[in-house]
């Protein structure tokens, strides 16, 4: 499946990616607050676009033919709720290209999907995620103690979540040029 924006497209993951997203992957600022570790070989980024590529509604977002980072969700059907997950190449932070990401992957998954429910977890120190969830009209709604083990270490972090009727009022205007 493909999701296309002004600036946007949101496919499966290639391996033909792992050469754009390699030098995001290989820098600690972007890893430090994902689930996976810095890549040390453009091998491990073909791993993980292999991996990437087998999950339902994971998706390499594309700018101008490059990849330039990667968003999606994992779906809890059973409870129509979509935990979202997004990083981006430094090149592209603040370019409003999360949001225009977000906002193609939101339409459609409180469409012809029918979630009920969008959620996120944010490590407590990540500041610059928070805002950006907050600009999208996330709500946060608490402290979540020790709730997730990555890099060795117990995180405690910020549980926000959207809601179909929130987001008709707080999604962000994409303009096409
Ligand atoms: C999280 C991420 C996808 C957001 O994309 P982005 O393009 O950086 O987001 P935006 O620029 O639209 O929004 C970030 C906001 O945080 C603000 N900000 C930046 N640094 C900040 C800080 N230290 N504290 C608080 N706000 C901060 C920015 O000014 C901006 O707000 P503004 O538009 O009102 O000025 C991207 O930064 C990223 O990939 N980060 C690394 C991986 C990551 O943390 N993923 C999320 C895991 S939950």
């Amino acid at each position: 499946m493909e999701l296309r924006g002004p600036r946007v497209l949101l496919r499966p993951a290639r391996p033909e990616d792992a050469p754009d997203l390699f030098p995001f992957a290989c820098d600690p600022q972007i890893s430090h607050y994902m689930y996976w570790n810095t890549h040390g070989s453009i091998e491990e980024t073909y791993a993980y676009l292999e991996n990437l590529a087998a999950k339902e509604a994971m998706f390499v977002i594309e700018v101008e033919g490059k990849a330039a980072g990667v968003t999606g969700m994992q779906i809890d059907w059973e409870n129509r709720l979509g935990e979202t997950e997004t990083w981006i190449g430094q090149p592209y932070w603040g370019s409003g290209i999360n949001a225009e990401a977000k906002v193609v992957l939101f339409d459609f998954a409180f469409g012809p999907p029918g979630l009920k429910r969008i959620q996120s977890l944010t490590h407590i120190d990540n500041s610059r995620s928070q805002r950006a969830l907050e600009k999208l009209g996330f709500k946060r709604e608490g402290l979540l103690r020790r709730y997730r083990w990555i890099g060795g270490e117990p995180w405690d972090v910020y549980m926000y979540s959207l809601l179909p009727e929130e987001w008709m009022s707080s999604r962000p205007p994409i303009y096409y040029p």
